[in-house]
């Protein structure tokens, strides 16, 4: 996964946000992506986010977004979204709550880490050393500040699981898991086999799948001496749990 996962990828940006002087268009009804396609469930129809969304909000949202994102991660937002909706429908997970917070995960991805630090410390969230050495990884949980405060979004289901995209949750919901996911293993993330073993789990093992996930960002950071927040481990040791110990463990590395 290296350093296209979500953790990691929350490491290494800056924040600083460098919209292009001429920003090309982004086609925002996202176009099926065939590798990704041949892992799904034969008999999972995925509903196009469009539909599950009141035309008014998304188009609210993606307003919003192209002044505060660059057209990079628009592309990322919208194919967390849509895979977040295809994974909600393995799941049985309500996929308007998936489109939802898919949509909207990564909302203050780019805001500067002193603004992250003050929204969160207003908002008297408990902060780990770990976040204030690296407010990037406020972004999460500053998002779901945004969704609600911007957009109105008052449903916790789905504000947790903007909160809980890029660290998870011991104790995260079903939602929260496939958002989680979704940013991870979205298919701009690469085709590497790790990958495309990744997200073959998540249509089939959800808490597998966050467990093998949360394991390749610990390894990734363990690689680059970089600090480990303990949400991650304890995410990582409820969803090992939760595992079927019957499934035979992934190659080693
Ligand atoms: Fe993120
Ligand atoms: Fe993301």
């Amino acid at each position: 996964m290296g350093e296209s996962n979500g953790y990691l990828d929350s490491h290494g940006t800056t924040g600083a946000l460098h919209l292009k002087a001429a920003k090309q268009p982004v086609d925002l009804t996202i176009a099926e992506d065939a590798s990704y396609r041949s892992v799904l469930h034969a008999n999972a129809v995925p509903p196009q986010p469009t539909s599950l969304m009141p035309k008014e909000l998304r188009d609210r949202v993606l307003q919003w977004l192209q002044k505060h994102v660059p057209n990079s991660r628009l592309e990322h937002i919208l194919r967390v979204e849509q895979m977040a909706v295809e994974l909600a429908v393995c799941h049985h997970v309500d996929p308007a709550q998936a489109a939802q917070a898919g949509l909207m995960h990564d909302l203050a991805k780019f805001f500067k880490p002193q603004r992250l630090l003050e929204m969160a410390q207003a908002e008297d969230l408990a902060l780990d050393p770990v976040d204030i050495a690296n407010p990037h990884l406020l972004h999460a949980a500053v998002g779901a500040i945004v969704a609600r405060d911007e957009f109105g979004i008052h449903d916790e289901a789905v504000l947790d699981a903007i909160r809980h995209h890029t660290l998870g949750c011991p104790g995260m919901s079903g939602l929260s898991c496939v958002v989680f996911l979704a940013d991870s293993l979205e298919p701009g993330r690469g085709d590497t086999p790790k990958l495309i073993a990744l997200r073959r789990n998540s249509q089939q093992h959800l808490h597998r799948a966050v467990w093998l996930t949360c394991d390749e960002s610990l390894r990734h950071l363990l690689a680059r001496a970089q600090q480990i927040h303990p949400r991650m481990v304890l995410t990582r040791n409820w969803a090992l749990a939760l595992t079927d110990k019957k499934l035979p463990l992934p190659r080693a590395h």
